[in-house]
């Protein structure tokens, strides 16, 4: 069965074609990276614009590359949330559209959920149920254990912000660039992580998080190095820092981020036992958080490569395959910015 997938619902305009869930045959990603570097983050106006340029030419080439044609597409799976609203509308208007003119089944996908599906492509074996999985994007950070393709449960997420969001807003403060996972990570190589101490906040679920304190904390903490007060603007304040503060800050910052979430994800695995640990989402792309995971728990973690951690309309395609029971009417399906799995 070839599914096509389509993902529209940030800054990727992304399809692919995936046979049985698992067995990738194309992968197109149309990365608006350098149309948003330029403002420090995502324009959502931008990016719903860009959507509309790309979403056909991307479509058809994922098509192309797999080499096959339309009568050989099964059916249509499409992210239709959460996400920004303009974004998702694009995508799902126009896999509604083409479910219509094709007359093929579709299939809504949830965009965070679909992020586990990524390490089902190209895999040897089926990985095992129960499956926790700990989802960190820029939109999102969850921890969910999933009994089976249709039964899971959120042990905990965020209350704030996403753990992407802190990378890309605490590389906005060090003028490291868009996105901020990967500036981090790079300047945090030549940083020393104990440079810094900073909170990490305490919830009542020991398996929600919660970032914006941490935040908060870098911020004061460069202040201070700056020699400047609260009042100064963020985003001036590294012209008073020097390059070594600059990677010790983002060094002790990706350190407490990483010792979080590490911390819930081993008290997850120790409590439940799952069969297999999986990381997923862009912030999954981080090495260091691979690696702690690795050395801290008892069990092999499961990645997918960078490029699919980050979005891709792939993992779409996987999750439809599981999903493709619960078609939908093209006429009544919606995007929702705020779905929650
Ligand atoms: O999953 P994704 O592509 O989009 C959303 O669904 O949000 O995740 C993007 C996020 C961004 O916040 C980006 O800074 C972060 O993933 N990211 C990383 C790394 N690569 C991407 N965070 C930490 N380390 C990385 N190497
Ligand atoms: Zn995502």
């Amino acid at each position: 069965m070839n599914i096509l997938g389509v993902e529209t619902s940030c800054d990727e305009t992304a399809a692919a074609i995936v046979e049985d869930g698992i067995k990738l045959r194309s992968n197109v990603v149309a990365s608006q990276i350098e149309l948003h570097a330029q403002y420090g983050g995502v324009i959502p106006e931008l990016a719903a614009r860009s959507h509309i340029a790309e979403i056909l030419p991307v479509i058809q080439l994922a098509i192309k590359q797999a080499e096959i044609d339309w009568s050989q597409i099964d059916a249509i799976a499409v992210a239709n949330g959460p996400g920004l609203l303009g974004s998702l509308l694009i995508g799902t208007l126009t896999a509604a559209t083409l479910a219509e003119l094709k007359a093929k089944p579709l299939i809504p996908v949830d965009h965070v959920e679909a992020h586990l599906y990524a390490n089902f492509l190209n895999i040897d074996k089926p990985l095992k149920f129960p499956i926790l999985a700990l989802i960190v994007s820029g939109g999102h950070t969850q921890l969910v254990l999933f009994k089976n393709h249709h039964n899971h449960r959120i042990l905990g997420q965020t209350r704030d912000d996403a753990a992407g969001e802190a990378f890309d807003k605490i590389a906005k403060i060090l003028n490291l660039g868009y996105p901020g996972g990967p500036a981090i990570a790079t300047a945090a190589q030549s940083g020393n992580a104990l440079a810094y101490t900073f909170p990490k906040a305490k919830l009542s679920n020991r398996f929600d998080f919660s970032f914006s304190g941490l935040k908060t904390a870098v911020l004061r903490q460069a202040q201070l190095l700056a020699g400047k007060d609260f009042r100064a603007l963020s985003t001036t304040l590294y012209k008073n820092l020097n390059k070594t503060q600059v990677q010790d800050l983002a060094a002790s910052f990706q350190k407490t981020v990483i010792d979080t979430l590490v911390k819930s994800t081993k008290q997850a695995f120790e409590l439940y036992r799952p069969q297999t640990v999986v990381i997923a989402g862009g912030v999954a792309a981080n090495q260091l958080l691979r690696e702690t995971l690795r050395h801290e728990l008892s069990i092999q973690i499961q990645y997918a490569p960078i490029e699919f951690c980050t979005d891709n309309a792939a993992m779409i395609a996987a999750m439809g395959y599981y999903q493709r029971n619960k078609t939908i009417d093209p006429k009544k399906l919606q995007a929702n910015p705020v779905l929650s799995m």
